[in-house]
């Protein structure tokens, strides 16, 4: 009797762990509670604080601190979350050194240099299946967290806002889907975040582009919003969201654009208006000072491309190849490098275009760019107040997700036999350690 009870609970704590099934609608759920006294061995709960429930702990096994042995429940957890893992990477992660566990790295904690803590998480090109469990809100010294290129799926549990000191969340090309990960902007530290190649949908909150973030990068995901009137508040150097479905009108977005862009890149999203030609007093705004790399690619954007954005002071790079645009400053085609192919511009010595016909097919339900209702740009104020820290806005909960129109039909539950879809995300090099933590 008590192997069968056993047994079921194996096997549900299975099917939660195998479908990604998030844990906390398993736990509403009544049929669970078999599955949650499973998992209870490793039940780490936001509400009762850090103390999660040790009793997984083997009393023979004992460690330098209490937050190693945190680690400890964190990192025994997610092994037991993981499906696959062919390169054996957590084979390692058994006993009470978890410093010594591959992928995990320790240095002294930030707030006690006398004591060691897990301070990074490296699993990049680990090709594991898995999920990510909320005793993962247990690694809260961490700075960095790489999981690039890997099969894990389901969502970011939202415990991972314990992690007050992560700097860097890389958890590109993967197979996470969902809305926004709201637990992002609950962590105050962090500077570089990396949700590429994954499945994310839904709206992107303004307040990201708020955070004192150096790098955005969201492209290949299913997201579907209107570029915020914020977007330019970003301090961030690089911006990339192509391949998405953003909507809107980019100029008013970067009216006053941050000093910081180095790169925006909005290719592939069917972005679907005009540029406005006219910019009239604001001939010398100086907000686009900074942008090197501005990619519009392969979007539905017709019109002029106006001078002001090739008159860029410091742009380098400028593609807008794939759209309808007809006409062109000449400042374009001085520039060092541009892609205008694949467009409506039908003069003498043209590199390869759209065939006239079809650019008389879109342009003949005539692009009337006041339609797009575009705000004019705003200048941004002369003097910038000084980077004083920006008031947080209040972060409320993650709204209800209301049945989006467009949202894509639910995943099915994880594939995780398929290896990692080939694009693999560019590299990036990563920002300096923080706080003299060497990794
Ligand atoms: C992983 O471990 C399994 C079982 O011990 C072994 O068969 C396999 O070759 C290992 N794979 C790698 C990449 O080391
Ligand atoms: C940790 O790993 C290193 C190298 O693999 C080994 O020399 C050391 O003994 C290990 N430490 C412990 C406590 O297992
Ligand atoms: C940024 O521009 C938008 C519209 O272009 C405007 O509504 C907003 O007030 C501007 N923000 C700042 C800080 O100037
Ligand atoms: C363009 O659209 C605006 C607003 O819908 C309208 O007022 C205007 O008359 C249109 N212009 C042309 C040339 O159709």
């Amino acid at each position: 009797m008590k192997n069968t009870v056993t047994y079921s609970a194996l096997v549900l704590a299975f099917f939660v762990v195998f479908t990604c099934f998030p844990f906390t609608i398993a736990r509403q759920n009544p049929a669970s509670t078999h599955a949650d006294n499973a998992r209870r061995v490793f039940y780490y709960s936001d509400e009762l604080g850090s103390s999660g429930e040790f009793d997984s702990v083997p009393s023979s096994l004992t460690f330098d601190n209490s937050r190693l042995k945190n680690a400890y429940v964190a990192l025994q957890a997610w092994k037991q979350a993981v499906v696959s893992d062919p390169l054996n990477l957590t084979s390692n992660w058994v006993g009470s050194n978890v410093c010594n566990y591959t992928g995990v790295f320790c240095s002294p904690a930030p707030d006690d240099p006398a004591i060691e803590t897990v301070a990074g998480i490296d699993l990049n090109h680990g090709d594991i299946a898995g999920t990510l469990p909320d005793e993962l809100g247990l690694l809260n010294d961490i700075s960095l967290f790489h999981v690039n290129s890997n099969r894990f799926c389901g969502k970011l549990p939202w415990s991972l806002k314990e992690m007050k000191y992560l700097y860097e969340l890389d958890v590109s090309n993967n197979r996470f889907a969902g809305k926004f990960p709201y637990v992002v902007l609950r962590m105050p530290t962090l500077r570089y975040l990396d949700l590429r190649f994954n499945e994310f949908e839904g709206k992107v909150p303004k307040a990201l582009f708020e955070k004192n973030l150096d790098a955005i990068f969201m492209n290949h995901n299913r997201f579907t919003f209107e570029l915020p009137d914020n977007i330019g508040n970003s301090p961030a150097s690089v911006i990339v969201l192509d391949n998405n479905k953003f909507r809107g009108c980019l100029p008013a977005s970067m009216g006053n654009m941050s000093n910081t862009l180095h790169e925006l890149i909005l290719s592939d999203n069917g972005l679907h208006s005009c540029l406005p030609e006219e910019i009239g007093s604001l001939k010398n705004l100086q907000v686009f000072d900074s942008l090197e790399q501005l990619d519009l690619s392969h979007n539905m954007l017709s019109g002029t491309v106006p001078e002001y954005l090739c008159s860029m002071p410091n742009l380098q790079k400028f593609s807008y190849n794939h759209n309808f645009f007809h006409g062109e400053s000449q400042m374009c085609l001085d520039l060092e490098e541009y892609d205008d192919g694949k467009n409506c511009f039908h003069g003498v010595g043209r590199p390869v275009q759209r065939s006239r016909l079809q650019c008389k097919m879109f342009l003949s339900k005539p692009v009337n760019c006041s339609v797009f209702k575009c705000h004019q740009l705003v200048p941004p104020k002369p003097n910038p107040p000084p980077p004083s820290p920006k008031p947080k806005p209040a972060l409320p909960p993650p709204p209800p997700s209301p049945q989006h129109p467009l949202s894509p039909p639910p995943l099915p539950p994880c594939q995780q036999l398929q290896s990692p879809p080939p694009p693999s995300p560019m590299d990036y090099n990563p920002l300096p350690p923080i706080n003299g933590r060497k990794l």
